[in-house]
């Protein structure tokens, strides 16, 4: 799923079951020591798409630690994105000669909970997915925007370093499979303050992606 939204120079892998917990570097295992099950088994299956992804750009499998606020921490010279939902693991990865930040996010196919809406989009974005939901009713718009600002945060955090509030970026979607976001910040290592992306819905999950090439 996630490779159809990605272009050619980011790599991916996926999976719908978890891989075992002997596929962790030693180094990785403090980051889930007391973790529950759910949160140990979407942490390593991550871990092991990400290398599975790294390895189809060339690069020996290894670590890749928690670092700041969450982000992991990639292989020099490379960038890269990490997602889990129930039922799907994903991760996408680009070398930093073509690519400054790659963000995915993958969520369950559902509307999101109606208290989670108004916080997570503006008065304008909730009418713009009125007009999508009469146009299809089916695809859950709402989980597509909250999905496509998870991305854009995945993309913001390792350049800048800082935080972005929901209310800090403005998400257009396209019913075609696009989408475009106005960050309403700036910050001089983002250098821009558009950004685009692409969405895909399965049966099960939706999931959307960012790709930032290096100019
Ligand atoms: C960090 C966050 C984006 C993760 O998204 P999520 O939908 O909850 O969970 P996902 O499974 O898709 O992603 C989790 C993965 O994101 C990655 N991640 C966590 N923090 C991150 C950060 N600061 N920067 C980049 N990637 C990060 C990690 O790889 C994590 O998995 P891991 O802990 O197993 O390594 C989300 O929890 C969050 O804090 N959002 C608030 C900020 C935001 O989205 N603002 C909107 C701006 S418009």
């Amino acid at each position: 799923m996630i490779g159809e939204i990605l272009p050619s120079w980011v790599a991916s892998a996926e999976r719908f079951g978890d891989a075992p917990e002997e596929t962790l570097f030693p180094e990785e295992r403090p980051f889930i020591a007391r973790a529950v099950d759910r949160r140990r088994r979407e942490f390593v299956t991550g871990r092991h798409c990400a290398r599975l992804a790294l390895a189809r750009i060339g690069v020996t499998p290894g670590p890749i630690p928690r670092g700041e606020r969450g982000a992991p921490v990639w292989p020099a010279g490379t960038v890269g994105s990490i997602t889990h939902c129930a039922g799907y693991r994903a991760a996408a990865v680009a070398s930093t000669g073509v690519a400054r930040a790659v963000g995915i996010d993958a969520e369950p196919r559902a509307p999101l909970p109606a208290e989670v809406l108004p916080t997570i989009a503006s008065p304008g974005e909730i009418e713009a997915l009125r007009a999508l939901d009469d146009a299809d009713g089916e695809i859950c718009w709402d989980r597509i925007l909250f999905s496509a600002k998870e991305s854009v945060y995945k993309v913001w955090f390792p350049i800048t370093g800082r935080w972005l509030d929901f209310s800090e970026a403005v998400v257009d979607i396209d019913a075609s499979g696009s989408f475009s976001a106005r960050l309403l910040v700036g910050d001089p290592a983002m250098g821009t303050r558009a950004l685009s992306g692409r969405w895909v819905v399965s049966d099960g999950h939706i999931a959307t992606s960012i790709a930032l090439p290096r100019p």
